[in-house]
This record gives structure tokens, C-alpha cells and sequence, in this order.
């Protein structure tokens, strides 16, 4: 048992984080009317070699002609292996308006990375006199992400998020797979002559859940590439919640209902977790330290399981 406290991450619903091209102006509105809790617009992957230019120039103008209302505005640079990294931060830095929350660092491998975009950002904040610091997200989706996350947690108090990126992941990996995110055929095991799916990501995910938790970070869950297989998606997000994270990405608007139902504590959990709390108080007033609710035992341990959910509803509420 360490005496450290575990720090508490940012307190900002993260349930879905909704991702556009920033090559396609036309659906930025769409994005904004959206009920997703944080916006991504993409510099990087989903923009062609031809349009980083402009998309970085769509991006800076969207930023501060579009209301985004009370959302985590967050842009996702290109990686630092690319010769457009650097003017991705300089113009956000010294062009965008004050609106713009968070820089998406995709392909982080180490602690220097996010080092790296620190010190450029800290430089032109402090040059230009910005009055509110950008906070960073990072996406694990490497070989040498996933073996260095935790110093990658650690690495700067900008750190509000990681996403698990499930593609580039699989390649860096050397994985046999094609799909983004999700049960993968060939992932299984036999009993009695039938095949069992097992979930091929759940390690790489627990891996991020405890460096994030360590260091006060939000775990979070990228992309699930099928977007007509509404079932599929929801069953890697309850895998996700379930495992730790907070929420999961949409790359098409209809996944977002999906993901704010599954990373949305239900009634029922919370009147769970309340009456679990409440069974708790009582043992209290009676000098316990352990009762027994609906036939089962709960304790201490309990308690704290039951205000992580309290307080996710509470922090979705207000
Ligand atoms: N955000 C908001 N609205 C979106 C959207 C998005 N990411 N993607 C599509 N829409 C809109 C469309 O404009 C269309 O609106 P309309 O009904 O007013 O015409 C509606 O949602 C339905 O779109 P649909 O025709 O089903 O999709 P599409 O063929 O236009 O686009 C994708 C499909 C996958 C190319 C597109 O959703 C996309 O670019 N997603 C994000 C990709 C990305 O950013 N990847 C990087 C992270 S992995
Ligand atoms: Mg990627």
C-alpha cells in the first residue's frame, strides 16, 4: 500500500469524443450540434498528404467562427515521425482563438515525445501572453506506447486523456488483423467443438487503465471502425467502462448515442451503488466494517467502488 494519494483526473465528462476530418469544413457545424462531450478535428490520419495545409487552415478558422458550446475542443495533431508536427502547433498556438482546449498527440512511443510538444507549446503560450494553457491527449497506438505508458502518464501536467488507437496499434503489433477495434475472427479458443471469442485489446486497455489511474490521467477508448454494427460497438465500450475508461471515440455521428448510453452510470447502477452506500452506513452506526446487501458481502472496499459510480453520474449531471 503506497502512502501517495491517487491524484483525480480533470473533472470533465469524456464520454465520447467525436472525430471529423479537418479537410471537411461542411460537417463542423454537425460536429458542434452533436451531442458528443469532446470534438476532435483531425489534422492527421484522416487527411491527405495534399490537404494538411488547408486542413490546418479550415481548422484555425473553425476554432473561433463556430459556437462549440460548453464541449472539449481538442485538435489532433500530426505525428511527431512527419514533417508537419511543428506547424500544426505553431499555427494552432500563435493563430487560434482562446477557445481551443486540448492538442491530440497521436503515436506517442515515449515520455520525450509529449516533452518535445511541451516545450514548443510552453514557448509561444508565454510569447504570445495566452491566457489559458492547452491541455494534451495522446493516443497509445505502438508497440513502444504500449511498453512505455506509464512514464507517458506521467509526463506533463498538460496530460487530461489517452485513447487506445485500436489500428495503428494492431499494425506496430504485428497483428493478424484488419478491423479497427472489436472481436477479431481468429481471436479465440475451443470447448466442447465451439469457438469462444476472447478480446484480443483487453490487455493493452488494462495496461493503460492503471498507468492513467496512476498518474491522474483519463482512460479513454479510440475507434471501433464498423459503424453499422451498433451491437459490436457497445460491447467493446462495456468492456471498456468496465475495465476503467471513461469513454470511447465515434468516427461517425451514430456511434454517440451509443457511447453517452454505455459510459452513462444507468439509474439502476446508481440506486445500486446509493443503497450500497447507505447498507454501508448503517454497518458504520453499528460498528461494523462489513454487512451483507441483497446476499452478498460488502465493505469498505465498497464503498469506494460504489462513489465511482455516484460520482460519474454526479459529474455528468452538473
Ligand atoms: N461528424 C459529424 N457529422 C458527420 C460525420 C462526423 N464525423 N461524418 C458524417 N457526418 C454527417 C454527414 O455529413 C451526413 O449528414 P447529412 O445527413 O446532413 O447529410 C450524416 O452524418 C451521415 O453521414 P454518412 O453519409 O453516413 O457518412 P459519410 O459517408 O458522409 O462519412 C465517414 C463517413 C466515416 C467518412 C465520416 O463519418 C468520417 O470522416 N468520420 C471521421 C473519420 C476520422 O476523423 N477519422 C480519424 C479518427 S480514426
Ligand atoms: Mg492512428
Amino acid at each position: 500500500m503506497s502512502f501517495r494519494i491517487q491524484p483525480t483526473p480533470v473533472a470533465r465528462p469524456n464520454r465520447c469524443q467525436l472525430f471529423g476530418p479537418g479537410s471537411r469544413p461542411a460537417i463542423f457545424e454537425k460536429m458542434a450540434a452533436s451531442a458528443a462531450d469532446v470534438i476532435n478535428l483531425d489534422l492527421e490520419d484522416s487527411v491527405a498528404p495534399s490537404d494538411k495545409d488547408s486542413a490546418r487552415k479550415n481548422t484555425i478558422m473553425a476554432i473561433s467562427n463556430i459556437d462549440w458550446g460548453n464541449k472539449t475542443l481538442s485538435v489532433r495533431i500530426n505525428g511527431l515521425d512527419t514533417p508537419y508536427w511543428y506547424r500544426d502547433v505553431v499555427d494552432l498556438l500563435e493563430q487560434a482563438g482562446d477557445r481551443l482546449d486540448q492538442i491530440m498527440i497521436p503515436k506517442v512511443g515515449c515520455a520525450a515525445d509529449i516533452y518535445a510538444v511541451d516545450a514548443l507549446v510552453t514557448a509561444i503560450e508565454t510569447a504570445k501572453g495566452r491566457s489559458k494553457p492547452i491541455s494534451f491527449e495522446v493516443i497509445i497506438e505502438s508497440a513502444a506506447g504500449i511498453a512505455h505508458v506509464e512514464e507517458i502518464a506521467a509526463a506533463s501536467p498538460r496530460l487530461q486523456a489517452m485513447s487506445l488507437g485500436a489500428a495503428d496499434f494492431a499494425a506496430s503489433m504485428g497483428m493478424a488483423t484488419t478491423g479497427i477495434g472489436g472481436t477479431q475472427e481468429n481471436y479465440y479458443m475451443m470447448r466442447d467443438g465451439e469457438k469462444h471469442w476472447s478480446d484480443p485489446w483487453h490487455w493493452a486497455q488494462a495496461a493503460i487503465v492503471a498507468a492513467c489511474r496512476t498518474h491522474g490521467v483519463l482512460p479513454v477508448d479510440g475507434p471501433f471502425g464498423d459503424f453499422s454494427d451498433d451491437e459490436g460497438f457497445k460491447a467493446q465500450a462495456y468492456r471498456s467502462a468496465t475495465l476503467g475508461m471513461v469513454g470511447k471515440w465515434a468516427i461517425h455521428p451514430k456511434q454517440i448515442t451509443l457511447a453517452n448510453e454505455v459510459f452513462t452510470p444507468s439509474a439502476e447502477a446508481v440506486a445500486e451503488a446509493r443503497d450500497i452506500l447507505a447498507a454501508m452506513e448503517t454497518a458504520k452506526a453499528n460498528g461494523e466494517g462489513a454487512t451483507v446487501y441483497k446476499g452478498r458481502l460488502v465493505d469498505i472496499a465498497s464503498i469506494k467502488q460504489a462513489e465511482v459510480i455516484v460520482r460519474q453520474s454526479e459529474m455528468i449531471a452538473g
